[in-house]
């Protein structure tokens, strides 16, 4: 292992995630600010653009734009890509020029930030106007379709600068996807033009929680809120597509809906009143599945959402749903009675699969977290299995889509190291070697229905989570691990390794993006 480490940090090739085949050779390419960045398809402008931006952003200059090849250019839609799938590229870097190539302008994308991590980073302060990269030759596609990171901003909200940051590094790790966790108990976030109180009454609450304090409630006396326009929500998704991001928005139903009842005491069972959450946990106080006014709001709701976000699915929460409420409610008693339903599992299975109807209807399809599988699945949802690999195994057998995100491996809210040396988190352990060691496909499914397993996300929980910094803290480098988890071929992952590329580059470029990230792994 030693060998192989000190063989590994040799390289100058330090590009996370793994890449599929690199071949290394000695010499270098010079990149300054007279290379030319040459154009083939016309569809390939936005990824040069992104190219350009970075340059300046990072290293204070741009590249000339051309559509002719020359010697010393870098040159977007050129070769073949060896690898199938649409987000496979080819990046190859000589002594005299870039040559880069994918099956789309996804793949080009992602040979761009393959490029990214092969430049040189400038020590604080200093401007680089030459830039050294490796002679190389790499052929890459990913490991899984969905590769995903999740927010919650309903504990905590965070600005929409700062989820355009999140994006960006979710984009340099080759991520795909960003699930926007966007209401809570504790705070509606996204403006909902038919439904104002929402955001006037929801998206605030009065105080919140000090610490742990449950029982006694020890409260900050300090309200607190925000929420993005629609407005802000149209170019935070323009942003993420620029990225070859897709983001899935979550409205939750039936439970983690405190904040909304608080605004319209007529969707809960007992018609308040309500406060919006000041502490975490989940609530008792739930939408009501006996009243068809509810449905009405919630497709609503989902009407505006479906507007703002183009992406085929649309997440509706679905978990940790007390069914108190709807056992001594008269309307949702009615409705287990005139439906003929067992239980409230089953009437919890009803709202989803109507609410799924609702989204089926307009060309969209509806992932749930794992507990929409109690009462029976939805035809057509994607189920995301959170508590353990159970939920995904039970959907993937139900030949259901399934991404994976169980807390063991992917909950990124959970402790990094020992809790008495780190700030407050939720609890549970979960360093980056764990990550990293995941497998997204569970060992008791059967190999014949392991294509039902899309991928995998890393979930962000911000209860204990105030400031961008803790986040960032938190995300990263996990997310870097898990990038490689759902990325990577597993026969070529290895930990080792991973550590070397991070200290050897990672390290560097997250300081170069002003990322607070964990310093762990990296001492
Ligand atoms: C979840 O963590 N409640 C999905
Ligand atoms: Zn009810």
């Amino acid at each position: 292992m030693l060998l192989a480490q000190s063989t590994l940090a040799q390289s100058r090739i330090n590009i996370v995630p793994l890449p599929v085949s690199v071949t290394e050779h000695s010499g270098s390419f010079l990149l300054s600010p007279t290379t030319r960045l040459v154009v083939k398809d016309a569809s390939l402008q936005k990824e040069a653009a992104y190219f350009n931006d970075y340059l300046q952003q990072f290293y204070g200059f741009t590249l000339q734009t051309s559509t002719e090849t020359g010697s010393g250019s870098i040159v977007l839609g050129e070769g073949k890509t060896k690898l199938e799938g649409d987000e496979a590229y080819h990046l190859e870097v000589s002594r005299k020029g870039v040559k880069i190539g994918g099956r789309t302008s996804t793949g080009v994308f992602y040979a761009l930030q393959s490029l990214i991590q092969l430049l040189p980073v400038p020590d604080s302060g200093a401007t680089l106007s030459a830039l050294s990269i490796p002679v190389v030759s790499i052929e890459d596609a990913p490991r899984f379709a969905y590769r995903g990171l999740h927010l919650d901003v309903g504990r905590h909200f965070f600005n929409a600068a700062f989820v355009k940051k999140f994006i960006d590094l979710m984009a340099h790790y080759k991520y795909n996807t960003f699930h926007w966790h966007l209401t809570e108990d504790q705070g509606w976030r996204i403006e909902i033009k038919r439904y104002p109180l929402l955001t006037q009454v929801g998206s605030v609450r009065k105080e919140t929680m000090i610490g742990k304090n449950f029982n006694p409630y020890k409260g900050d006396g300090t309200p607190y809120g925000g929420f993005y326009t629609q407005d802000e929500i149209r170019d935070v998704v323009q942003y993420a597509l620029a990225r070859h991001i897709t983001i899935i928005p979550e409205i939750e139903m039936p439970g983690h809906s405190l904040a909304a009842l608080t605004a319209y005491p007529y969707l809960g069972c007992t018609g308040g009143p309500y406060e919006v959450g000041t502490k975490w946990g989940v609530f008792d106080d739930v939408y009501c599945a006996g009243n068809d006014s509810v449905f009405t709001f919630v497709e609503n709701v989902l009407d505006e959402v479906m507007d703002l976000f183009p992406s085929k699915y649309i997440h509706i929460g679905g978990d940790e749903c007390p069914k108190t409420r709807w056992k001594t409610c008269p309307k949702c008693q009615k409705r287990i009675h005139d439906l003929g339903l067992k239980d409230e599992e089953q009437l919890q299975s009803y709202f989803i699969q109507r609410i799924e109807k609702y989204v089926n209807s307009k060309g969209r399809s509806i992932i749930g977290w794992d507990e929409i599988l109690e009462g029976g699945l939805s035809p057509n949802a994607t189920v995301m299995s959170w508590r353990g690999e159970e939920g995904g195994i039970a959907a993937a057998q139900q030949h259901h889509n399934v991404i994976m995100t169980p807390g063991k491996w992917t909950y990124l809210d959970h402790y990094q190291a020992d809790p008495s040396t780190e700030p407050l988190a939720i609890g549970g352990f979960l360093p980056v070697d764990t990550v990293y060691s995941y497998n997204p496909y569970p060992a008791a499914l059967a190999s014949t229905e392991a294509h039902y397993i899309l991928g995998a996300q890393g979930n962000v929980w911000t209860e204990y989570m105030a400031t961008t910094d803790y986040v960032e803290y938190m995300v990263y480098p996990r997310a870097l691990a898990l990038a490689e988890v759902v990325w990577t071929p597993a026969s070529l992952r290895g930990y080792p390794g991973f550590l070397v590329r991070n200290r050897a580059q990672q390290g560097k470029l997250l300081k170069l993006w002003h990322v607070n990230y964990a310093p762990h792994i990296f001492q």
